[in-house]
C-alpha cells in the first residue's frame, strides 16, 4: 500500500498535508471495478446503478445509510471459489465477515460450506437450513452450552483451539453418546504481513495451540485418545487481508510436518487441512488481490509438493474465506450532510453514519475510497475526510480521498468494499441504529437485514 504524498491538483491548500492518497484520479467520474461489485456501472444520466437499480431509487425506498449488497456478485465469488477448489476440496464461507439468512441460503445453493465462531451464528446457520455436517464451529472459548448445542445438532466439524477445550468437547460428545468430529488449530509460528490485530499465526496471541515446543503434537495425543473425539485434521489460520502467499507456503510446510510426525508416532494419517481463510481484497485501486483459481493452484500444490515430499497421502484440502467473498459485493451509501473546508488542510464532509457502520478506520487504519455515487461531476478534485456524526474526533470512515469540488448536502456518496465487517461489526454507539442490508438482484431490492428502530434500542432497556 505505497502511495504517494504529493498529488497534483489541490483545491483548498496550496499544499497537501501528509497522508495516504495516490495522486487524485484523471476522472472522478470512473468508477474501478477493482473496488466496487460486479454489477455497478453509472446509467446515462450519470446515477450509479447495480444489479439494475439506481442509487437514489434504493435512497429513496430504503434510506440512508444503507450497506447495499449485489446479490449477483456475492453468489458469482462463491461459485468460482468453490469451482477454483473442485470435488476434492472443501470452501468453508467464514460468517463472522457477515452472516444473514439469506446468505446462508445463497451458500447453500452454491455448495459452499460454513464456518460459525459462537451460538448466534450457528443459530443463524441452523435456522436458515444450512445442514449441520456442513457447518463448521470456531472459537478460542466456547461454552459448554455452545459446545453442547453444535455436537447435538451435529456440526461437521469443531475446531479445538486449546487443551481445557479437548477435553471438554469429548465429555460433552461421550455425555450425549457421539463421536465429535474435530480438527486442532494450532499456530504455525508465521508473522502475517497484516495489521496486529487481525495476524493470528504468531505464537504470542490467544487462538490455537503452538506448534513450538511439541505443544501441537501433545494436544493430538491426547486429542487421539479420548473416545468422544474422531480427529479429522489440523487447522491453520494465519490472519486476515492478506496478499502474499509466503505465509500460507510456511503454514502448509509446518502443518504438513505435524502431520508426518503424528503418522510417525502414531501410524495414523489424519485425512485433513485446513488452511483457514485471509485472502485480502481492493479496498482502493492500489491494492492487488489474487483470484480464487491462482489461489487454489497455490494452496493445491504447495500441500501436494509438501506430502509427497514427506511421503503422506495428500489430506482433503479446506478453507475459510470470508471477505474475499463478501467484501467486495457491498458498498456502503450515505447523504452528505455538512461540507466543512478547513483551509491549508482537507474538507471535512460528514455524512449520515460513522464508525457505527464502519469501525475498520479506526480500528485497524483500514483505507477505502469513495465516490460520488447520485450524479456525475466535472468539478476539480478536492482532497476529503469523510466522517460519520458520532461524538469522537477518531469517527473517521474514509481518511483522505478525492471528491468533486461541487460537492454539496444532499449528494449520495458510497464507500466500496464494505461487504465484510462493516455490519458483522457494527455498534449502537451514541444509539445509532444499525443500518439495513438491501440485497439487490436482477432490477428488485430486498431487505434482508432490517434497520433498527429506536423501539428496538429500547426493547433491551429494562431498567
Ligand atoms: N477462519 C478463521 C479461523 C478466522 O479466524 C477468520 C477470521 C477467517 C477464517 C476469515 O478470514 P477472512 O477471509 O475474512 O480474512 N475484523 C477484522 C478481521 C478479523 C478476522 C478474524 N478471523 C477486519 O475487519 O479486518
Amino acid at each position: 500500500m505505497s502511495r504517494s504524498a504529493h498529488p497534483a491538483g489541490p483545491r483548498h491548500a496550496d499544499v497537501l498535508p501528509e497522508g495516504h492518497y495516490s495522486a487524485p484520479p484523471a476522472d472522478l467520474n470512473t468508477l474501478d471495478p477493482k473496488v466496487w461489485a460486479q454489477t455497478v456501472t453509472r446509467d446515462q444520466d450519470g446515477v450509479v446503478t447495480v444489479g439494475g437499480i439506481d442509487v437514489k431509487a434504493l435512497a429513496e425506498e430504503h434510506g440512508t445509510p444503507a450497506y447495499i449488497v449485489d446479490e449477483a456478485d456475492f453468489r458469482a465469488r462463491a461459485r468460482a471459489w468453490r469451482s477454483a477448489f473442485g470435488a476434492d476440496a472443501d470452501v468453508f464461507y467464514a460468517g463472522k465477515a457477515f452472516l444473514s439468512r439469506a446468505v446462508v441460503r445463497w451458500l447453500h445453493e452454491e455448495g459452499l460450506n460454513l464456518d460459525v465462531c459462537s451460538g448466534g451464528e450457528l443459530a443463524t446457520a441452523l435456522s436458515a437450513g444450512m445442514p449441520a455436517d456442513r457447518i463448521a464451529f470456531h472459537g478460542n472459548n466456547k461454552s459448554t452450552e455452545e459446545i453442547t448445542r453444535a455436537v447435538e445438532s451435529g456440526v461437521g466439524r469443531i475446531v479445538l483451539d486449546s487443551f481445557q477445550e479437548i477435553v471438554r468437547v469429548a465429555h460433552i460428545a461421550q455425555s450425549l453418546g457421539k463421536r465429535q468430529r474435530v480438527q486442532i488449530r494450532i499456530t504455525v509460528g508465521v508473522e502475517a504481513h497484516t495489521h496486529e490485530f487481525i495476524a493470528t499465526a504468531h505464537e504470542d496471541q490467544k487462538f490455537g495451540i503452538p506448534l513450538a515446543g511439541g505443544q501441537a503434537a501433545e494436544a493430538v495425543r491426547r486429542a487421539l485418545q479420548l473416545d468422544g473425539l474422531d480427529v479429522i485434521g489440523i487447522h491453520s489460520h494465519i490472519g486476515s487481508q492478506i496478499f502474499d502467499m509466503s505465509g500460507f507456503e510456511v503454514a502448509a510446510h509446518r502443518v504438513v510436518g505435524l502431520l508426518k510426525d503424528i503418522r510417525d508416532e502414531h501410524g495414523v494419517e489424519l485425512p485433513e487441512i485446513d488452511l483457514g481463510g485471509g485472502l485480502g481484497i481492493a479496498y482502493t485501486s492500489d491494492d492487488d488481490p489474487r483470484e480464487p483459481h491462482e489461489i487454489a493452484k497455490a494452496l493445491t500444490e504447495i500441500v501436494t509438493r509438501e506430502c509427497e515430499a514427506a511421503r503422506l497421502r495428500t489430506p482433503r484440502i479446506s478453507v475459510e474465506p470470508g471477505r474475499a467473498i463478501v467484501g467486495p459485493t457491498a458498498f456502503t451509501l450515505y447523504e452528505v450532510g455538512t461540507i466543512k473546508p478547513l483551509d491549508g488542510l482537507r474538507t471535512y464532509v460528514s455524512v449520515d453514519g460513522g464508525m457505527s457502520d464502519n469501525i475498520r478506520t479506526a480500528l485497524y487504519d483500514a483505507e477505502y475510497s469513495v465516490a460520488l455515487v447520485s450524479r456525475t461531476s466535472d468539478a476539480a478534485p478536492m482532497l476529503v475526510r469523510v466522517v460519520g456524526k458520532h461524538c469522537e474526533s477518531g469517527d473517521i470512515v474514509v481518511k483522505d480521498a478525492f471528491l468533486p469540488a461541487d460537492l454539496a448536502p444532499g449528494d449520495l456518496i458510497a464507500v466500496p468494499a464494505t461487504g465484510a465487517y462493516c455490519r458483522s461489526m457494527a455498534s449502537n454507539y451514541n444509539h445509532a441504529l444499525r443500518p439495513p442490508v438491501v440485497a439487490v438482484h436482477e432490477g428488485a431490492s430486498r431487505v434482508i437485514v432490517r434497520r433498527e428502530t429506536e423501539e428496538d434500542l429500547l426493547r433491551l432497556d429494562v431498567g
